[in-house]
């Protein structure tokens, strides 16, 4: 998932407002004395009131439903690279990968059903659940379609009795996470359908649909993103928010046009079109045109606002949509938006850091555009590697083989990072050294060491600070030490192996995997790290639904034969959900 969940964001960008933001949608990451939804759960005072959203009143409706374009899709230019016959040595190597990866995911699997069945998610460590997506089963949801491709049908039978008693007329939660239900639950329904065919997992996806496009019901119909699911339930007006999240406003397009091309129902395109208009009709008039600062204004749906901008965290899946919004349906609208986006990005957010090997990397960096000023500062977020694929697809689907060249060498950068760390494993965020520009840059120890010494006040011997920060070469800081087991690098490097053939992809990704294994490996599954910068990394008891929904797909696809979930026939949402691209009847 490249995206903006949820945690070490922070970290990411300075901006206090954001923090501030942030903790209040999530009290009970970042406050240690907030109640947390499983306390709530713990002293029920009365039962949880149940809405059918079905029925609760719309206070504004839509008159005119925007509808689905009734165009035949042509076809699309080829994604993947044609993969000849295999030799038999690596192929026995490739099938043993693919084996242990999926051993790792059984474990994980058996404990969540045996310890943590229809919460959330699974506590690695202590084997108890916990609840902070809304308490609908999230890493049940989530894992249904891994469990599909990894050929555990009996387990993906059987678990459909029990998605089907979950209940989206209600939550403990105060806020609902609009986006994070949209990605995971919805999404996850979604592909679960269509990978099976099984109706009662469209009629869930339905469900999950119905109550979501509540949260669009505002004057001006832009969706409320941290959301009041009670207030709504009780027929309370809403209006959407001030201060919303790139991400979360723009990252419903997928799976809402899905929804309405799997049940005919246009509603769901409707809502997502309506923001879909917002940012094309102000794409050109923000402090970066061709991109939508993180932060919008959905209650005014003044989107040009703000003067931070990035393709990682908080912003990330608006852009990851637009090119797998074309091959859903093929509008011309999403081409433009990806064109004019990617163009922009790569102008103005990229910078080349300054690594040993004097490797020919790129990576997205943040960038504060003020007074006509950019300000592209050279930070790497595990998150932003997502942007390697994103790139590749999209200059495959676009014919541009630019697109195919720099996703390449953003996901060199991301396998570089994880090389790099001594657990093996990239940090959550990071700085690195800006070379002066992007054609050549070489290897200077002195500069490096200089860069380090400006960032700290006490100490001004550079090798007492490398020491002390624990920092590998080419690194000038290590903002957030952190794995919490994320999949956006494996993402690129599984889409770069598809688009390219080339096998140094798979070494890459056993790699990291090997890594991973070593290091979050427990007795029931496994756990997000604290600090990767050691050479062992002390575990933190959290395993979110994404390390089943999206890491370990990821790894098991790219020990796959090429034709299981091919890039020709799917486009995967943020979460790793596949969905089928529409093809013309013949
Ligand atoms: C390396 O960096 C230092 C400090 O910025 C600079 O003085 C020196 O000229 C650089 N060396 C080369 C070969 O560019």
């Amino acid at each position: 998932m490249a995206l903006l969940k949820r945690y070490g964001v922070y970290t990411a960008i300075a901006a206090v407002f954001l923090y501030l933001l942030y903790t209040l949608s999530f009290p009970y990451e970042n406050n240690p004395n907030a109640k947390k939804p499983q306390d709530q759960n713990n002293n029920k005072q009365k039962p949880l009131k149940t809405y059918d959203w079905t029925k609760i009143k719309f206070q504004n409706p839509i008159e005119d439903v925007i509808p689905l374009p009734s165009n035949e899709p042509a076809p699309l230019p080829r994604i993947q690279f044609e993969f000849k016959e295999e030799e038999a040595n690596a192929k026995n190597i490739r099938i043993k990968r693919k084996e242990e990866v999926k051993k790792a995911f059984e474990k994980c699997w058996k404990s969540y059903r045996s310890k943590a069945w229809m919460h959330d998610e699974l506590e690695p460590i202590a084997g108890h659940g916990k609840d902070p997506f809304g308490g609908w089963a999230a890493s049940l949801i989530d894992a249904m379609d891994t469990l599909w491709i990894m050929g555990l049908k009996e387990e993906f039978t059987s678990a459909i009795k029990d998605i089907e008693k979950i209940n989206f007329g209600t939550t403990p939660l105060e806020v609902v996470n609009v986006f994070e239900t949209n990605i995971r639950h919805l999404g996850g329904l979604i592909s679960a359908y269509e990978l099976s065919g099984d109706k009662r997992l469209l009629a869930k996806a339905k469900e999950v649909g119905e109550m979501l496009y509540h949260a669009f019901d505002t004057p001006n119909h832009m969706p409320v993103t941290r959301w009041d699911l009670k207030a709504k339930g009780e027929g309370k007006a809403q209006v959407a928010a001030d201060t919303v999240l790139l991400a979360e406003i723009g990252s419903l397009s997928m799976e809402f046009t899905k929804l309405s091309q799997l049940t005919g129902d246009s509603r769901w395109y409707d809502a997502i079109t309506r923001v879909t208009k917002e940012l094309e009709r102000q794409q050109d008039s923000t402090k970066i045109p061709g991109l939508w600062p993180i932060v919008v204004n959905a209650h005014t749906a003044d989107f040009t606002g703000d003067s931070g901008f990035s393709l990682g965290a908080m912003a990330d899946s608006t852009y990851e949509y637009f090119s797998k919004m074309y091959a859903l349906i093929q509008d011309p609208v999403y081409k433009t938006l990806y064109e004019k986006s990617m163009a922009a990005a790569a102008k103005n957010t990229f910078y080349r850091p300054m690594v040993p090997e004097n490797t020919d990397l790129l990576i997205p960096g943040f960038v504060r555009a003020e007074n006509g000023k950019l300000d592209v500062q050279a930070q790497l977020q595990h998150l932003v590697c997502y942007a390697g694929g994103m790139f590749a697809l999209g200059g495959k689907m676009f014919s541009n083989d630019d697109h195919v060249s720099i996703g390449r060498k953003i996901t060199d950068g991301c396998v570089w990072a994880y090389k790099s760390s001594p657990a093996g494993i990239m940090p959550e965020v990071s700085h690195l050294y800006k070379c002066a520009d992007t054609s050549s840059c070489e290897w200077n120890e002195t500069a490096w060491k200089d860069a380090v010494n400006a960032r700290t006040e006490k100490e001004k011997n550079p090798e007492k600070n490398i020491a002390n920060l624990r920092l590998p070469q080419g690194f000038v800081a290590v903002d957030d030490r952190r794995y919490i087991l994320r999949p956006e690098a494996i993402e690129s490097v599984f889409i770069m192996y598809r688009i390219t053939g080339e096998q140094s992809w798979q070494a890459a990704a056993w790699d990291m995997f090997s890594a991973i294994q070593k290091h979050t490996s427990t007795d029931l599954g496994n756990a997000a790290l604290s600090d990767v910068s050691n050479d062992n990394p002390p575990k933190m008891d959290s395993m979110e639904s994404f390390w089943m929904a999206e890491t370990l797909k990821y790894f098991y696809l790219i020990f796959s034969e090429p034709d299981a979930i091919s890039l020709d026939d799917y486009v995967f949402n943020t979460e790793a959900h596949p969905f089928k691209i529409p093809k013309a009847k013949k």
